[in-house]
């Protein structure tokens, strides 16, 4: 038996969730149960009657799959698998603008660490930042940390006030791309598809602006037959699987996010034999985060 056969009898044996984020290699996807963006996963991670479940993507992903299951174990392969722009915002950071904006709410993005999550009034992701904005009450809004998805956002609600917390918050895998990556490639029929943490100069220029997902779905609705990605190069190998009559090309090849690509076949078999390394979340923290979780969850619910 090779390793790809050998962890998927035993995740059949232990019933395990194996959940891959979009941007996972190639041997993760292929033995994952479900693939998706942060927020489909987070449903995923709600929905399961598994009480084992693996996480492979980044911290804050498997975070919030521990603070949604409570009772159930949640693993990740390799812990150090972290998302450096979560860490862009922290408590700190939120205590001070809420004192200087005492009459905002404070959004924050499903890409922040649990302890951040706990002081805020809600979460959003890269697919539903702006239905989630728009359900506030308050004029101003505290969003963060990635700037740019905070203008995208911005320009959804030209009525509310989205002020970017902290001022400059950045993914460094979204800013690689530069508006040469557009103009020199030459697919004059291409469809620009990028995430909205990408800079606002190639969101303009792009076709579509939208999560993982968004993307990944787009080509069923399009008449175009090729499409340049703008975004980390895993979502690549999840389109062309998927739509292998389609030209599906990485608008920058070096588009690598290397904590997401800690995870390798290797790891995750050992960490399903060995039920470790756990994700744990202290539950004071898990308490307050979820309740900004299910706010979120709440609207997406609403009609
Ligand atoms: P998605 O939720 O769109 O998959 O994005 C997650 C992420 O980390 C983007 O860099
Ligand atoms: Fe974080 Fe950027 Fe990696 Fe997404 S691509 S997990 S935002 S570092």
């Amino acid at each position: 038996m090779n390793l790809k056969e050998k962890f998927l009898k035993l995740k059949k044996e232990k019933k395990c969730l194996v959940l891959g984020h979009n941007y996972q290699s190639p041997e993760i996807q292929e033995v994952s149960d479900y693939l998706g963006d942060s927020f489909e996963l987070s449903i995923r991670a709600k929905e399961t009657d598994s009480d084992l479940i693996m996480f492979c993507g980044v911290d804050f992903m498997a975070e919030t799959a521990a603070i949604l299951n409570p009772n159930k174990k949640v693993l990740m392969p390799d812990l150090k698998a972290e998302c450096p722009m979560a860490k862009m915002l922290n408590p700190e950071i939120i205590k001070s603008y809420r004192r200087k904006y005492p009459e905002a709410a404070v959004a924050v993005y499903i890409n922040t660490t649990a302890v951040t999550k706990a002081e805020a009034d809600v979460v959003y992701t890269s697919s539903n930042g702006g239905k989630i904005c728009s359900a506030l009450s308050t004029q101003k809004i505290l969003v963060g940390p990635d700037r740019n998805l905070a203008l995208f956002i911005q320009k959804q609600l030209p009525d509310k006030e989205i002020i970017p917390m902290p001022a400059d918050g950045y993914c460094y895998v979204h800013k690689i791309f530069s508006l040469f990556d557009i103009k020199s490639r030459g697919f004059t029929e291409a469809e620009i598809l990028v995430h909205p943490e990408v800079d606002m100069e190639l969101q303009a220029l792009a076709d579509f602006v939208g999560s993982t997902n968004q993307m990944f779905n787009r080509p069923k609705k399009s008449r175009a037959t090729q499409f340049l990605v703008g975004t980390e190069i895993g979502l690549i190998h999840r389109m062309r699987k998927e739509y292998p009559d389609k030209e599906v090309y990485p608008l920058n090849k070096y588009a690598v996010c290397n904590t997401m690509k800690l995870h390798t076949l290797t790891k995750a078999y050992k960490a399903l034999k060995e039920e470790r390394p756990i994700v744990r979340v202290p539950e004071k923290i898990a308490v307050k985060a979820k309740r900004a979780i299910d706010r979120m969850l709440e609207i997406m619910n609403e009609k």
